[in-house]
């Protein structure tokens, strides 16, 4: 389905290039209608429903995103009745996106783009919201989570992006609002969900390192499991996705950091919010799943990088390739 389009981003317009008339980059278009619902064709076996979301919308006013982790977030169902497919998108209705479509241009953080202070005083108050927070994105482009108790939560990499949405309506419904004693203004996009639990990484920006933290279905309190420190690095390694097993969870630490000046500063790094320091290494640290402890030395892993040629670009596909291999 494409929706209709009165101007085109250097985004879209390479989009519109690409092979088959436009769908060979389809995930750089604009989404235009903020809702939509209506019967698609049907071809081979139906599961009962999908619910996926993603960038939905490139940009605001005159500034365009670029970047895949910037779009702001829309949701896309497809659910199956009788042998017929319905569709259905809607955006989220989140503060970055709600205070962008207000003023005509992005106001918060986004991942790869930070909005132009216009003098001091707003060097000031950039600086003082991103000390808390508050100036950081919370846009939900990354993941839907269906959790144990039938809620279904959609985030991205800062947690107060943990956004609850009604998978019948595509409503926003609101915050997901974490009690308990974990703060963090940074999570992992993909956390690991069961029928029974939901658990995640938080990144420790100020004692470099990373919570594994545990919240059972039907709660809101996160509770700490275990941490890990770092091993190299001023700053804990970009904390995108991680791997876990039946009795343990593998935590990897890259030469890919967080940049704190750059967060606070408002100020884009090497790479967005981070740094390419390979110097620093690369660790791979295992932590058992119930005790929280760690079960062996760190594996340095920077050998096989630099034998593999892997550059930071790379590194960041496989972490892309993994977040669609889930
Ligand atoms: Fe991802």
């Amino acid at each position: 389905v494409k929706a209709a389009t009165t101007t085109s981003t250097p985004v879209e317009e390479e989009a519109a290039a690409g092979d088959g008339g436009g769908t060979k980059l389809s995930a750089w278009t604009s989404v235009r209608q903020e809702r939509w619902e209506g019967e698609l064709a049907v071809e081979g076996d139906l599961p009962l429903w999908l619910l996926r979301n993603g960038p939905g919308l490139w940009d605001a006013g005159d500034v365009a995103f670029h970047h895949l982790f910037d779009g702001y977030a829309t949701l896309v169902r497809v659910s199956f009745s009788h042998g017929h497919a319905t569709g259905a998108h809607r955006q989220i209705e989140s503060d970055a996106y709600m205070a962008a479509k207000k003023h005509g241009r992005p106001v918060l953080r986004e991942f790869s783009q930070c909005p132009e202070p216009g003098n001091l005083l707003d060097r000031v108050r950039d600086a003082v919201g991103l000390l808390s927070g508050a100036a950081l994105t919370d846009n939900p482009n990354s993941t839907v989570l269906p959790l144990g108790d039938g809620r279904v939560m959609c985030l991205t990499e800062t947690t107060k992006s943990s956004i609850l949405i009604d998978p019948h309506t595509l409503d926003t419904v609101g915050k997901f609002e974490f009690t308990g004693k974990v703060g963090a203004m940074i999570q992992s996009a993909h956390p690991i969900v069961t029928e029974f639990e939901f658990l995640t990484l938080l990144p420790d920006l100020v004692r470099p390192g990373h919570l594994l933290v545990r919240m059972e279905a039907g709660s809101n309190e996160r509770k700490v499991v275990g941490r890990v420190d770092c091993r190299g690095g001023p700053t804990p390694g970009w904390m995108h996705s991680f791997a876990v097993t039946e009795k343990y969870v593998v935590v990897p630490e890259m030469q890919l950091r967080y940049s704190s000046t750059s967060l606070l500063k408002s100020e884009l790094a090497q790479f967005y919010a981070f740094h390419w320091l390979p110097a620093s290494g690369s660790y791979m640290h295992v932590m058992c799943r119930s005790t929280g402890k760690t079960v062996s030395k760190p594996t340095y892993t920077r050998r096989q990088v630099a034998g593999c040629r892997i550059d930071v670009h790379i590194q960041y596909i496989l972490v892309i390739c993994t977040c669609f291999a889930r």
